[in-house]
């Protein structure tokens, strides 16, 4: 229902150009939550602001519910954008207003009646849990808070998409956690289709179904959340996914770890990450129970993502050659991706 085909964009300013897009390819399917990650400056935000048009691309079509948005005027243009709300970072609240005229704005605007306006005002606040508010002025509301009236006022005129660029960035993490329960209730209770902009992946993991990593201007991954994170192909990409999955091992275990490697000379270190079935399963047990190497578990670590387990874990195993390498090809057999880590790869290297 969103998509960008060939989408590039350049400013320039004083002679100077900025390519801040390039061929951009991407669709994002109605309901979706999809995450859009990157680094400062790798173009998220140039990229969902040309979701409503409030930049145009350079070159390249954004098209909406099948309608190319540079072949509208600009009376079908403000109607596609009413059925588009956005939340940012900072909130944008109107300072003077109080909360009820915050939410109002939208509704006055395609002048709908005073009657129709308080029904819906209240019923928008009762969603955000704050018609206790309705009266109050912005700057005494907590920030938490102030995003739940930021949000009331994107939904105001019942949009099929919600933009969020960095919406809960400003926030403490309990917080956090309650702006994208508040998302996902959206998503699911309305259907809204949620494109979401952050740079922390906690928030991807959390509510995404999809993701895009983004790095100067361009795509350079995207997929289900729970193949990325389970399968990152991309450097930019590993480096967010093990903000969330510790893809190293912790210093005072490679301390241990040099200890016990100085007295077992046929052992190999490896690491093991489990996907979905291969983490309910008890594949390690099993291996313990054969008996023929010994299952040395130097760290684990499991994480939910989109109600999927992920695992990785840390091992050495003793024995024979041959009884390692049977070993190996068990645990591969079960669905378990090893990796063999080198000495000089202790540290959490990929390879
Ligand atoms: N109006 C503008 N004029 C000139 N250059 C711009 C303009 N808006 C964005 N840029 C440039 O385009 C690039 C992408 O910017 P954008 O704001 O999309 O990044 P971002 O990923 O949202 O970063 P952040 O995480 O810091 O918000 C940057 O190099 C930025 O300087
Ligand atoms: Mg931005």
């Amino acid at each position: 229902m969103i998509k960008f085909e060939h989408v590039s964009k350049q400013y320039e300013r004083n002679g100077v150009i900025t390519k801040a897009l390039h061929d951009i390819n991407l669709t994002i399917e109605r309901g979706d939550i999809y995450g859009i990650i990157g680094y400062s400056g790798a173009g998220k935000s140039t990229l969902v602001r040309m979701i409503n048009f409030l930049e145009r691309p350079t070159e390249g079509e954004v098209i909406i519910q099948n309608q190319p948005l540079s072949s509208l005027s600009t009376h079908q243009l403000r109607s596609v954008r009413r059925k588009i709300g956005m939340i940012f970072q900072h909130f944008n609240l109107l300072e003077s207003k109080t909360v009820f005229d915050n939410v109002a704005t939208p509704l006055i605007l395609v002048k709908e009646s005073k009657a129709a306006i308080k029904k819906r005002v209240y019923e928008l606040l009762d969603f955000v849990g704050l018609r206790d508010k309705a009266e109050n002025y912005p700057k005494e509301l907590s920030g938490g808070q102030k995003q739940r009236i930021g949000i009331a006022r994107a939904l105001a005129n019942s949009p099929d998409i919600l933009l969020c660029d960095e919406a809960t960035s400003a926030l403490d993490p309990q917080t956090t956690q309650s702006i994208l329960a508040l998302l996902k209730k959206i998503n699911q209770q309305y259907q809204i289709t949620i494109v979401l902009i952050t740079h922390e992946m906690q928030v991807i993991s959390q509510i995404c179904d999809k993701v895009a990593v983004m790095e100067r201007g361009r795509i350079i991954e995207n997929g289900s959340v729970l193949e990325l994170f389970g399968h990152p192909k991309q450097r930019t990409t590993q480096n967010f996914v093990s903000s969330v999955i510790s893809d190293a091992i912790p210093t005072g275990v490679v301390e241990n770890l040099q200890a016990i490697e100085s007295q077992h000379t046929d052992s190999a270190l490896f690491k093991l990450e489990f996907l979905g079935r291969s983490a309910t399963k008890p594949v390690i047990n099993e291996l313990i129970l054969q008996g023929k190497v010994v299952v040395n578990i130097l760290f684990a670590h499991m994480s939910e993502v989109q109600k999927t387990v992920l695992g990785s874990m840390f091992v050495q195993l003793q024995g024979g050659q041959d009884d390692i390498n049977q070993a190996v090809d068990y645990l591969r057999d079960h669905e378990v991706q090893v990796t063999k880590i080198e000495e000089k790869g202790i540290n959490g290297e990929r390879s």
